[in-house]
């Protein structure tokens, strides 16, 4: 199965890729956006991609190209990642692609989807941490309801926590066919154009991956690591992840208020905050969003540090 890239065209666009400069792709997946950015590159570019996934390591090793390089490892440890880089210091932009990508979607051995059954685990490394089935069997009540409440945003995490502990009670919780159920069971009106599962599974899979803390790390470490004129282009999926991008840029496009009196020069605010330019929001258009349905929920953001 493979990742359709969402926003290609404007990623590029507006990422205004230099011939000789340094990229990295934070969310490398099946390889869309890197196999894009490379093409825009020249011989002395360089594309550096990071994957928390070992089966995107896999297919990034088979790109055979001296201008890249791949790393398994998560996002927010980019500055470890990147330590014995020479060009770490000159990155002229970032990309966040968040989320997951159809092949961990559509691979029910990974335990991401609530349409096909397998093992219940939607770790985006297999190897680290522990399954959805595991954290359900060793959590309580209050916790489950809180994560799908806040990351899910569902109004009957109460209903659903409680059918899950019941559950859990007499068995272990081992598969997503089989949470789909408990959660059906436990809702007692389904929307009209949303899976009943959807909310659920979105929020176990952003606890386990930590997903948001990964978010807030990175967007505080790119602040750091970038330079003046650098790009960042973030896609985001759902409003939790929109919000805090959106959050971010607003924060960092404003100097400090700083009282009008205190003895302050220009050049001292900014090392106070680093500024942000924010440069466009964008939606895939009708024609994407038909070849590709995954688009319709994006939100790419583009901004620069000044
Ligand atoms: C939406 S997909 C990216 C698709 C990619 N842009 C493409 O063109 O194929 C997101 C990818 O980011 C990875 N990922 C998500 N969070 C991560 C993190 N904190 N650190 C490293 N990789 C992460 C996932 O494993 C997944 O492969």
């Amino acid at each position: 199965m493979i990742h359709k890239p969402v926003l290609t065209k404007e990623i590029i666009q507006y990422l205004k890729i230099k011939k000789d400069g340094t990229y990295v792709d934070c969310t490398f997946g099946g390889g869309g956006h890197s196999k894009a950015i490379l093409q825009e590159l020249g011989v002395n570019g360089k594309l550096y991609s990071i994957d928390q996934d070992p089966q995107s390591i896999k297919i990034g090793k088979k790109i055979k190209d001296s201008r890249f390089k791949i790393f398994l490892g998560k996002f927010s440890n980019i500055e470890k990642i990147l330590k014995k880089e020479k060009n770490r210091d000159k990155i002229d932009g970032i990309l966040l692609d968040l989320g997951i990508s159809s092949i961990q979607l559509n691979s029910s051995i990974r335990g991401f989807s609530f349409m096909n059954d397998g093992p219940l685990d939607m770790r985006m490394n297999p190897k680290s941490g522990i399954s959805v089935s595991q954290w359900l069997k060793k959590t309580n009540q209050k916790t489950i309801e809180q994560v799908i409440k806040n990351f899910g945003e569902e109004k009957y995490a109460k209903k659903i926590s409680r059918a899950i502990i019941l559950q859990i009670k007499k068995k272990t919780i081992t598969s997503t066919l089989e949470l789909v159920q408990i959660i059906k069971k436990s809702i007692p009106k389904y929307d009209k154009f949303k899976h009943p599962a959807t909310r659920t599974f979105q929020a176990f899979r952003i606890y386990i991956n930590q997903e948001i803390n990964e978010l807030h790390k990175i967007l505080k470490i790119i602040i750091n690591i970038l330079h003046s004129g650098s790009k960042i282009a973030i896609i985001s999926f759902h409003s939790i992840e929109d919000r805090i991008v959106k959050n971010f840029i607003k924060n960092y496009s404003n100097y400090p208020n700083i009282p009008k009196k205190l003895p302050i020069t220009e050049l001292q605010i900014r090392k106070i905050k680093k500024k942000i330019r924010f440069i466009k929001r964008i939606k895939p258009n009708i024609s994407e969003i038909q070849k590709n349905p995954r688009a319709r929920s994006a939100i790419l953001r583009i901004c620069e540090i000044r």
